[in-house]
């Protein structure tokens, strides 16, 4: 029996490697077939792709296909084999280590990067997050990478790429792990109330040009424990998912995410923002916020078409809140 044509080999490609990730013992192509509801052929195709990823399957004849190794490297041949987007890190820079992959973004937008290039590194010395804050990026465990993208807009028009981006964490997130990810407005990824990704965007611009945007994106994926401190506000996908996650697998589905994600939102802005809203933990809670320099609390009850987190006050009047911190009851251990 065949699935529906409508599938795509990738969602396929991911059942296979789930499949044999489960099963540590050899699997039969007939199993596969079987029990994915997919051609003999289709899995024997969808097997040689995950090999070309850089996954290493043993197969034997009349005992079927064992998961031999998982790679954890990440290089652009690794990153570029089974990329299925069009412009989207296909011009990709590796790093073992650098300062911050959104400051070399930078450097190379100015010496004239594509738009969609990859920025990528294993550890960052000095990665940054939001509002000042020092991102931690140790080796091997996370992913650290920066996009940049020379969007043919008015600088206006891209101030919701951030919170697109958080879309396409959140929805990858979802597909490859089943983890239950949702989007603290604007763009933070949490599992449980705990942060899993953050994501840093920076722009240049004209008043009616933009030269770059770059989209800096750090995700939790292998880390094994946090310090005491941390451990009441971040988690990370091996922890929530209780088994270690392909990296390269992850940041393949997020380019691709992103890519869609931007492209529809150019013709059909309000059926992307009803799927960020569906997945939006803010909304419908008690969030806090300093306006004024006065702490305010009221409760999040919309995304504006400027992507602003729209709040009803105790007294029924509604603010628009476009920047700084919101925090949100239940979130990040928020009473
Ligand atoms: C946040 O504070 O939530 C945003 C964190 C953004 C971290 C990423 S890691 C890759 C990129 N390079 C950086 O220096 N920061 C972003």
């Amino acid at each position: 029996m065949t699935k529906d044509k409508g599938r795509d080999c990738m969602s396929t490609k991911d059942e296979v490697l789930k499949y044999l990730q489960n099963h540590q013992q050899y699997v039969s192509g007939e199993e596969l077939s079987e029990q994915l509801l997919v051609s003999r052929t289709a899995i024997w195709k969808n097997i040689n792709t995950l090999r070309s990823s850089g996954y290493e399957i043993e197969s034997v004849t009349n005992r079927g296909y064992r998961l031999v190794f998982s790679p954890n490297t990440i290089s652009p041949e690794i990153i570029l084999s089974g990329l299925k987007t069009k412009a989207m890190g296909k011009n990709v820079f590796c790093f073992d280590s650098i300062d911050s992959t959104n400051a070399q973004a930078k450097r190379q937008a100015l010496a004239g990067a594509s738009n969609g290039s990859l920025f990528i590194a294993e550890q960052q010395t000095g990665g940054k997050g939001r509002l000042g804050r020092v991102w931690a990026s140790p080796s091997g465990t996370g992913l650290w990478f920066s996009v940049l993208l020379r969007p043919d807009s008015l600088p206006v028009q891209v101030t919701n790429i951030t919170l697109l981006a958080g879309l396409a964490v959140c929805l990858s997130i979802r597909k490859l792990t089943k983890a239950p990810a949702m989007i603290k407005w604007p763009n933070d990824i949490v599992i449980g109330g705990k942060k899993v990704c953050g994501i840093l965007t920076e722009m240049a611009a004209e008043i009616d040009r933009i030269e770059y945007v770059v989209v800096g994106i750090g995700i939790n994926v292998n880390t094994e424990n946090f310090p005491e401190e941390l451990s009441v506000k971040a988690t990370s996908l091996r922890v929530e998912c209780g088994k270690p996650v392909a990296r390269v697998e992850l940041l393949q589905e997020i380019l691709s995410e992103f890519e869609r994600i931007l492209s529809d939102y150019t013709d059909r802005p309000e059926a992307i923002f009803a799927e960020y809203k569906t997945l939006c933990v803010s909304l419908n809670r008690t969030v806090g916020f300093v306006r004024n320099k006065e702490p305010l609390t009221a409760t999040a009850v919309d995304i504006s078409p400027a992507g602003e987190l729209v709040v009803r006050c105790g007294n029924g009047s509604l603010i628009s809140i476009n920047s700084g911190e919101v925090t949100v009851q239940g979130i990040y251990g928020q009473t």
